[in-house]
């Protein structure tokens, strides 16, 4: 009996280890589920998972820093559409290739990543240590990037993500500001690039401007911000290169952005726009 059992649970063991190899991707024989699985990126950094924000009980699906306590949501898919059960919620590959968030309901999705594919055979999600949650196509060794998070920003800008306009596709990546903490939804602020004359960037509430920016003259700017700028015919755009791995510019929705970084077991403010 014992030796069955033993000889079962290696069986078992050679049998689920494959599987569970890849914590950092989700393919379409392992999708997620509300508190079962999250996903870690390769180096820890970064997890993702269903959450409930604040006092809520609904249930969202997001990416926060691994390694500092008291989670901090950086990017949140169905940010206005929340699943209302505690049970239900599933970030799955669908057979069409897509990248879905399923409720009660299994057959329509409540949140999916926005693409089209030609030919949908292959495709995985992966997060990466700059926690951005990307969507690849394994075609035959290559993989292309079908999809990825940090071109729909939330209300947080990470190292290494752009803020600004993609000229060849039309994409503008900008943050919105949380509705309150406990509801990720689409708020009032919003803070990123105005391409348009001499960019600038911009902090809106509502329709008011609460501050604007002119990004050209940021090279003779040290506010100890290690911004880059970059204004061609692809792309005008801002990046944060900080070298501290957790840290982030968050719009609230009060109206002010605060850039901080995770130093000494503590949240440090480095600044605030509008500054004094
Ligand atoms: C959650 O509720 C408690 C008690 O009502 C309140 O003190 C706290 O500020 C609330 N937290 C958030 C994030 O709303
Ligand atoms: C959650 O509840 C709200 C309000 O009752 C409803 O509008 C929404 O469709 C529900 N969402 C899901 C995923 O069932
Ligand atoms: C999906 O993309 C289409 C075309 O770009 C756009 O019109 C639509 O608003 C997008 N939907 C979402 C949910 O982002
Ligand atoms: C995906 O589909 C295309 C078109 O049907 C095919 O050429 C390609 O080899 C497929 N790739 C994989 C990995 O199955
Ligand atoms: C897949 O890759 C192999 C090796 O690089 C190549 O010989 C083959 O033609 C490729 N197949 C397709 C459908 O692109
Ligand atoms: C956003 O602005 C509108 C109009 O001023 C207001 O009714 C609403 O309460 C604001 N939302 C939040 C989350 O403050």
């Amino acid at each position: 009996m014992n030796s069955t059992k033993r000889l079962f649970r290696m069986f078992f063991i050679f049998l689920v280890l494959p599987l569970c190899i890849s914590l950092d991707t989700i393919t379409p024989n392992q999708p997620i589920r509300d508190d079962k699985v999250v996903l870690v990126s390769s180096r820890n950094v970064f997890a993702l998972g269903f959450f409930s924000p604040g006092n809520s009980s609904k249930r969202y699906i997001g990416v926060w820093y691994n390694n500092v306590p008291n989670r901090r949501v950086v990017w949140v898919a169905n940010r206005d559409n929340p699943i209302n059960d505690t049970s239900s919620g599933l970030l799955a590959i669908h057979e069409d290739g897509g990248l879905n968030i399923y409720g009660k309901d299994s057959n329509i999705p409540i949140w999916s990543a926005n693409i089209t594919l030609s030919w949908p055979n292959n495709t995985m999600a992966k997060l990466f240590d700059t926690g951005n949650l990307v969507l690849l196509d394994n075609n035959n060794g290559s993989q292309r990037v079908l999809w990825q998070s940090s071109d729909h920003p939330s209300d947080t800008v990470l190292r290494h993500m752009k803020l600004g306009l993609d000229r060849r596709s039309g994409l503008n990546r900008f943050l919105t500001s949380w509705k309150s903490q406990d509801d990720p939804g689409t708020g009032n602020c919003t803070y990123g690039v105005n391409p348009n004359g001499f960019p600038q960037l911009i902090l809106y509430k509502g329709t008011t401007l609460l501050w604007r920016f002119a990004i050209g003259c940021l090279g003779g700017l040290n506010h100890n911000s290690l911004l880059s700028y970059v204004n061609n015919e692809n792309e005008v755009s801002i990046m944060y290169n900080e070298a501290d791995e957790v840290t982030g510019a968050v719009v609230e929705e009060s109206g002010v952005v605060r850039r901080s970084t995770w130093t000494d077991d503590q949240w440090t403010t480095l600044r605030f726009t509008p500054w004094e």
